[in-house]
């Protein structure tokens, strides 16, 4: 099975797919049209929070179906001040944007930054952004990504961006030193496409300390990160940190797109009415599927378990993997693990999937594990048992 099949003749060939389709799902399991079954290591990209099927969350979903799916931003929408005010309690801060992905949620952060640069005087604001990076690939937040491979074919990219390596503040000093058109720093607290890399914790806490010596937006894209999926509602939390804005999407609506931006008091109030909009954004069906999703969240433990799985999950890669040549790393946190080999391995997916396990290839080299937070112990070893053996035999075979 390969991940080069041709797509429709009618469907833009924007991705390699894997020639299944997926028909219905239960908990972490779903089955293909031809009635095969697969457990789920992939959770939609990190979007199936509450697996599938959700015997709370379809009901739900189908009563607010029945009642009022879309109204317009021109009216009050009742289900956004609901999940405003959660996600802003969690995340300790104070207003939210709500949107339908995650590139428009950064799109919102990109435009909160240019707005507070505006507001001090600078006609050209930039913005600090990361090596590796992945921020969406609209123009903006393609211009912030940094991926050379994804850009490659769309330029001219936006001006207006800084790029500096991970955890080293001093090349960060050292990139905006004498700058006065620095606004922000905006970074993922584990960048997921570009390989599962972390910023350490101290990291974090020396880019908060360095936007509030120099007046900059910290702005965290916890798209992938956030909701639950480190152990923590948001994984920049394990630093003990807040930011100024936060971006959300996957995760928040288990399945149903919503996007979020946060913002605390340095930027809650730069949109006016006119500034900014998108005619989806927090619809009462969006709305309905957020605040369930973080309701059941809560009353199921899904952080504990997260943290408690994933671990578990880590520790069991970790022994199946060591000393096997060719794996150079197992890392991530909670429900977000990589394990990286020393070669590329996207041939992976198609073995995988024959075996019945679904993940996905990351950054050419690494295997990435986003399942259902609300996964079990015992599934977390079935993904292990499926996988090692098909690693192990991929990595004794000749390197390509
Ligand atoms: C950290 C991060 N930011 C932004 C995005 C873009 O989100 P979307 O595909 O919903 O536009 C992604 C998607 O993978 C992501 O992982």
């Amino acid at each position: 099975m390969s991940a080069t099949e041709p797509t429709s003749p009618h469907v833009m060939n924007t991705y390699g797919r894997l020639p299944i389709a997926l028909e219905r799902g239960q908990g972490c399991r779903v089955w293909d049209t031809n009635g095969k079954a697969y457990l789920d290591g992939l959770g939609g990209i990190a979007v199936n929070t509450l697996g599938h099927n959700h015997p709370e969350l379809v009901p739900a979903l189908a009563e607010q179906l029945g009642r009022i799916i879309h109204s317009s931003n021109y009216y009050h929408v009742p289900g956004q001040e609901t999940l405003a005010a959660r996600l802003t309690a969690l995340a300790g801060m104070t207003n939210a944007f709500f949107c339908c992905t995650g590139l428009e949620a950064n799109e919102a952060a990109i435009k909160l930054a240019r707005k507070f640069g505006h507001g001090k005087g600078i006609e050209k604001p930039q913005i600090v952004v990361y090596e590796h990076a992945f921020h969406g690939r609209s123009i903006a937040t393609l211009s912030a990504t940094g991926n050379p491979k994804i850009q490659a074919g769309f330029g001219p990219l936006l001006e207006g961006f800084i790029r500096v390596p991970l955890n080293d503040v001093d090349a960060l000093k050292q990139a905006t030193e004498g700058n006065p058109n620095v606004v922000a720093v905006m970074l993922e607290t584990i960048q997921g496409e570009g390989g599962i890399h972390e910023m350490r914790a101290d990291y974090l806490k020396q880019v908060r300390a360095l936007c509030d010596a120099n007046d900059w937006l910290m702005m965290i894209d916890e798209i992938q990160t956030g909701i639950g999926r480190t152990g923590k509602w948001f994984a920049h939390q394990w630093a003990g940190i807040v930011p100024d804005v936060m971006s959300l999407a996957k995760g928040l609506g288990s399945g149903v797109p919503v996007g979020a931006v946060l913002a605390g008091p340095k930027a809650a109030d730069l949109f006016q009415p006119g500034n900014h909009g998108t005619t989806f954004g927090g619809n009462p069906l969006a709305m309905r599927a957020g605040i369930e999703t973080l309701r059941i969240m809560e009353k199921d433990g899904l952080l504990d378990n997260a943290a408690k799985v994933g671990a578990h999950l880590k520790g069991a890669l970790q022994a199946a993997f060591e000393g096997v040549a060719g794996v150079k790393e197992v890392r991530g946190q909670g429900l977000m693990l990589g394990i990286e080999l020393d070669r590329p391995c996207g041939v992976l997916l198609g073995r995988a999937c024959e075996a019945g396990l679904l993940f996905s290839v990351t950054a050419d080299s690494v295997i990435r594990l986003v399942p259902p937070l609300i996964l079990t112990v015992a599934e977390a070893d079935e993904i292990v048992a499926l996988l090692a053996p098909i690693v192990k035999a991929f990595l004794a075979e000749p390197a390509q």
